[in-house]
């Protein structure tokens, strides 16, 4: 079409798709408001609205309710039959939706995805699980049709307080349920303990996902600092626990907090089992990424010293051993009998087979070699994520190394705003889980947290190498 015959609006797209073009508004950003659009074009603002609408068809502007229209991200050239629209990081801020857009981070144009909790896909020993699983089913193709053999259960639930037992736990068969995934076991042991509109204290900054339980369950969450060195801050849990609300109880994650990394020392542990004893508070502990240290010893639970009943542990091995499997596990002393009875009302029972591979690798020791070599190869690529973000990162950028799990916590300097990085990185193809995640109030937006579940590739380091360059000019 000859150009001058364009109409006014269309005329008007094309000086906003140049400056969207130019970078003037980078993806996400807000855009002029409809009546200083229309100011600025000397139209009326129907005109205005025409050329923002056009431009929504075309995908390079978002309308959000009673916010304006938004800067899109680039459709990527390699998909052009997809329709949706990229995941946006402002609406991370919003605690109800963070967890659905984190998990649209997963959109396959982000070609390097370092947003996620798991080691990459490749790293879990597929191959090996599905002759394990098919073996199983041509042994016992009953598994399909039946509930899991009492005999079966027995030697599952045996093998689980040897497990225990290796990290310090006395258990006893009775005393084990399982659960869908770590999720489930810590929902549940909420259910328990509280009634909506009671305070749980959790660590901040804390796992995003836990926040989006207390949400569901209409619980509060009452943050207490943590830090890479030393995990929970004692003198802070004890402030809130003497000055501020009621508290039902805590959920923390001693060993490789997410997303910090930490560690708790021994000493600590103790001494919070003592706090927790002193005001009646019952402690959820999620040990999820225990299993995934890099040293030789694995880091002890807490509930190794609880001699009286106050710790619910809850584990996993969806990041030690098959994302998919969704198989947890929880230990809840004089809790149990409550616990069972809401699991019944929950999963009823996790799935028979997949429970008869699992007593099938922690029977045979095939268990500590997968984890072994999954948590050798998470360290190196650790080390490497780690060295390559202190390498590109503005100076004053704090890494603290964990010492064991899957994530990097990425202290920019406090002029980095991590959320607007990301829509930045997001327009090239790289994702990140950004620090205004990990809090429900406005905190860590300087901070991000980095996956380094992933094999440490040339085009891995160009992506780092490229973060850093953009939180340079952030
Ligand atoms: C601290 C923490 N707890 C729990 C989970 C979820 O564990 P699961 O997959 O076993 O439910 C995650 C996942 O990233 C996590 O980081």
């Amino acid at each position: 079409m000859n150009p001058s015959a364009l109409p006014v609006y269309r005329h008007i797209a094309n000086a906003l798709t140049a400056r969207l073009d130019s970078g003037e508004f980078p993806p996400g950003s807000r855009l002029p408001a409809v009546r200083a659009l229309a100011a600025e074009f000397g139209v009326n603002t129907l005109t205005a609205l025409a050329a923002y609408r056009y431009l929504e068809q075309q995908q390079r502007v978002l309308a959000r309710p009673r916010a304006g229209y938004f800067a899109a991200l680039p459709a990527a050239p390699s998909s052009p039959g997809t329709a949706a629209p990229l995941p946006s990081a402002a609406a991370l801020v919003d605690v109800s939706s963070r967890m659905s857009t984190l998990l649209q981070l997963g959109d396959e144009r982000i070609h390097t995805q370092l947003h996620m909790a798991e080691a990459a896909a490749s790293l879990y020993p597929a191959a090996e699980l599905a002759r394990r699983l098919q073996l199983t089913l041509t042994r016992q193709p009953e598994l399909i049709g039946a509930h899991l053999p009492a005999g079966e259960q027995r030697r599952l639930l045996a093998a689980l307080v040897r497990l225990g037992h290796e990290r310090g736990l006395a258990l006893d068969e009775g005393g084990i349920l399982l659960t869908h995934g770590i999720t489930e076991g810590i929902s549940l042991a909420l259910r328990h303990l509280t009634r909506p509109g009671d305070t749980v204290a959790v660590e901040t900054p804390v796992y995003f996902g836990l926040l989006q339980t207390l949400e569901g369950l209409g619980l509060k969450a009452l943050e207490i600092p943590c830090t890479p060195e030393a995990g929970l801050s004692l003198e802070a849990l004890e402030f809130a626990l003497h000055h501020g609300p009621a508290v039902k109880c805590l959920v923390c994650v001693p060993n490789f907090q997410n997303p910090t990394g930490a560690l708790m020392p021994d000493d600590n542990k103790k001494r919070l089992l003592a706090l927790a004893r002193k005001h009646g508070v019952t402690i959820i502990e999620d040990d999820v990424f225990g299993d995934l240290h890099y040293g030789n010893g694995r880091p002890t639970p807490l509930k190794a010293w609880d001699r009286d009943g106050d710790v619910i542990y809850c584990a996993s091995f969806t990041k030690s051993f098959a994302p998919s499997f969704r198989l947890g596990w929880l230990a809840a002393g004089r809790h149990h009998g409550a616990l069972a009875r809401l699991c019944a009302s929950s999963t009823l029972v996790s799935s028979p087979l997949l429970q008869v591979v699992l007593a099938d690798v922690l029977d045979s020791g095939d268990y500590a070699r997968i984890s072994q070599r999954l948590r050798l190869q998470l360290a190196a690529q650790m080390t490497a994520t780690a060295d390559a973000v202190l390498q590109h990162f503005p100076r004053g950028t704090r890494v603290r190394r964990p010492q064991g799990g899957v994530v990097l916590w990425v202290e920019c300097p406090e002029t980095v705003d991590s959320t607007r990085l990301l829509q930045r990185a997001l327009a090239e193809g790289i994702s990140f889980a950004p620090g205004v995640a990990f809090s429900a109030a406005p905190r860590f937006g300087h901070c991000l947290r980095i996956n380094c579940g992933q094999p440490f590739t040339p085009a891995l380091a160009a992506a780092i190498a490229r973060l850093g360059q953009l939180a340079l000019g952030n």
